[in-house]
């Protein structure tokens, strides 16, 4: 940690220079998530407190859909966002055009579209959702058919919770993907007693493994109610048991450890970068904004 302190001293005194707030991702590095953040949680808090920033500067510690999130809800602020090539493999997944045609060949059929897409793909949706709370916001059309697009995962996660059909698309997160149930069951086999939460953009055969599925804030929020003593196997971003060790003393994470390449390149010396230079700022062409920004805020407006 001493090897941060330079960053984190510059970084918290510019931050009151520029007037702005960091947002973090429960992914970030614990120096970014307990140094340097002021607001740190999954994708639906960083949205809904994107919506109550007061500060005229907002800096994206997360991937570039969620620093466009928080654009469409702050259209005359700055938004940062310390480098502009973190992207998100289920955003690249599908297009704007790719929606356009999934309407025609569904008329009528609501497209509820997952926060991990680019501004054009929300654009083209009915509402956002995010892992935190997509069967409500499935379940709020009150039709029998619905498109959650673009992770076929949380998809056929979220099919399991409700009887509302679910289309979808075949997008899917590069680092969840990659959990296999026979990993997760060896865990199980070497410690009956391990306790096994997982997110739900996880393939099914995993999800189904686990005592727990849910969004980032959802697996901590289990993993800090557990016993002291408890082992907790987090099925997601390794970084997240290591920003939440301090929150849950008495429980032993294990951590198979998948990295998300596109969080990883946030880094204080960026985020540093990112005060001094007022750089790299996110923009939203306006036509395409308003249209996104009214499916973000159904989502945002449904949790109230
Ligand atoms: P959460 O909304 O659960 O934080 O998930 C965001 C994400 O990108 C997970 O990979
Ligand atoms: Fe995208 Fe997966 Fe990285 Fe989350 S963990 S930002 S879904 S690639």
């Amino acid at each position: 940690w001493p090897v941060h302190a330079p960053y984190v001293y510059w970084i918290n005194k510019l931050k009151k220079e520029r007037d702005a707030t960091i947002l973090a991702h429960n992914y970030q590095t614990p120096e970014i998530y307990h140094c340097v953040s002021d607001i740190a949680g999954d994708s639906l808090q960083l949205a809904m407190e994107a919506t109550r920033v007061k500060e005229q500067v907002i800096i994206q510690c997360g991937v570039h859909f969620m620093a466009e999130t928080s654009k469409l809800l702050n259209p005359d602020k700055t938004v940062l966002i310390p480098d502009m090539r973190a992207g998100c493999s289920l955003a690249e997944s599908i297009t704007g055009e790719d929606v356009r045609l999934l309407r025609e060949a569904n008329p009528g059929v609501p497209i509820v579209t997952y926060v991990n897409t680019s501004a054009d793909v929300k654009a083209e949706s009915d509402i956002c959702c995010t892992s935190s709370n997509a069967v409500a916001v499935v379940e709020s059309f009150g039709v029998d058919t619905v498109l959650l697009i673009p992770d076929e995962y949380l998809a056929q996660n979220v099919a399991k919770e409700t009887d509302v059909k679910i289309l979808t698309w075949k997008g899917h997160c590069e680092v969840h993907e990659r959990f296999t149930a026979e990993e997760l069951l060896a865990y199980r086999e070497a410690d009956p007693e391990i306790q096994i939460i997982a997110h739900p953009e996880c393939p099914t055969e995993v999800t189904a493994i686990a005592d727990f599925t849910g969004s980032t804030k959802g697996m901590i929020d289990y993993a800090v109610g557990q016993k002291p003593g408890a082992k907790v196997l987090l099925v997601t971003e390794c970084s997240m048991a290591s920003n939440i060790q301090e929150q849950a003393p008495g429980v032993e994470f294990i951590k198979p450890c998948n990295l998300c390449p596109h969080m990883k390149r946030i880094t204080l010396p960026r985020i540093l970068d990112s005060l001094l230079e007022m750089k790299e700022e996110v923009l939203v062409d306006p036509t395409m904004a308003a249209k996104a920004r009214q499916a973000v805020e159904r989502m945002v407006n449904l949790k109230n």
